[in-house]
């Protein structure tokens, strides 16, 4: 089984591939998208379904996502079309990190992919970069909740801290005008929604070829999560505006 195959699976219940849950996604596009008409690109859309929640809910809404999977773009193709909003909706098969445009948008998303750009600073210079003046930026990024282990930051890489994370970001010229931490509910209801539905998934296929891989994935993806990282990671989301009188 490749990667995509894995997560399109674990992600079948999850559809945000962050642990964030229904209600923070929306407080979150609503806090991006102020007017309801805006121009939005998701870099590392994943199967689009940022995009398609905020254009479900909005009909003036356009939007454009960057993926480098094809199989989560044709998800989001079809996610799009069930949801009545394929028509506004241009998707990217490219490397978000040097994708380019002619056009700027009101809110850059990007949520849950700074590995693509090298970290969250380089992720929010991406973004910058897409920016209409006035606009926002949507990220999502792991940060150490508690001081990790050595096999975690070997997993996970490493990281600062929540006020360290927040200064940093600040620091670049950006000022949150929203924030959410993802709670102890939304990061296990994330984890064992992912490895759940791939056990699940194996259980009920076991004639399949891909069977075994798949639980055996599910499985030591589960007791990583357990073992080396549930007790130290953090996942932050921020609604950003550039501060005044920064380059
Ligand atoms: C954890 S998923 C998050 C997806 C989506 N933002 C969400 O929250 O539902 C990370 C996504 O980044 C994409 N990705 C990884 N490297 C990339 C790159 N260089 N350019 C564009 N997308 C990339 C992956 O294919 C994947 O869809």
């Amino acid at each position: 089984m490749n990667r995509e195959q894995i997560s399109r699976i674990a992600h079948t219940d999850h559809p945000i591939k962050s642990p964030l849950d229904d209600t923070s996604v929306e407080r979150l596009l609503e806090a991006g998208l102020p007017r309801g008409d805006e121009r939005v690109l998701d870099l590392g859309c994943g199967s689009g379904e940022w995009l398609i929640r905020a254009m479900a809910a909005r009909p003036d809404l356009l939007a454009e996502g960057v993926d480098v999977s094809e199989d989560a773009l044709r998800q989001a193709s079809r996610a799009a079309a069930d949801r009545g909003v394929a028509d506004r909706l241009l998707l990217h098969h490219r490397d978000a990190a040097s994708f380019a445009s002619a056009d700027r948008f009101d809110l850059v998303i990007s949520v849950g992919a700074t590995h693509a750009f090298g970290g969250l600073l380089p992720t929010l210079a991406a973004a910058r970069r897409h920016l209409a003046p006035g606009g926002r930026v949507l990220i999502g990024d792991g940060f150490w909740d508690r001081t990790p282990s050595p096999e975690a930051v070997e997993m996970l890489g490493e990281g600062t801290d929540l006020a360290s994370t927040v200064d940093r970001v600040a620091a670049d010229g950006w000022t949150p005008v929203h924030g959410h931490v993802s709670t102890r509910h939304e990061l296990d209801a994330y984890e064992w929604s992912c490895w759940g539905s791939l056990a699940s998934w194996a259980l009920g296929h076991p004639a399949d070829p891909d069977s075994a891989e798949a639980l055996a994935t599910a499985n030591s993806r589960r007791t990583e999560w357990l073992q080396v990282y549930r007790d130290s990671w953090g996942f932050v989301s921020l609604v950003l505006a550039r501060t005044p009188g920064k380059a």
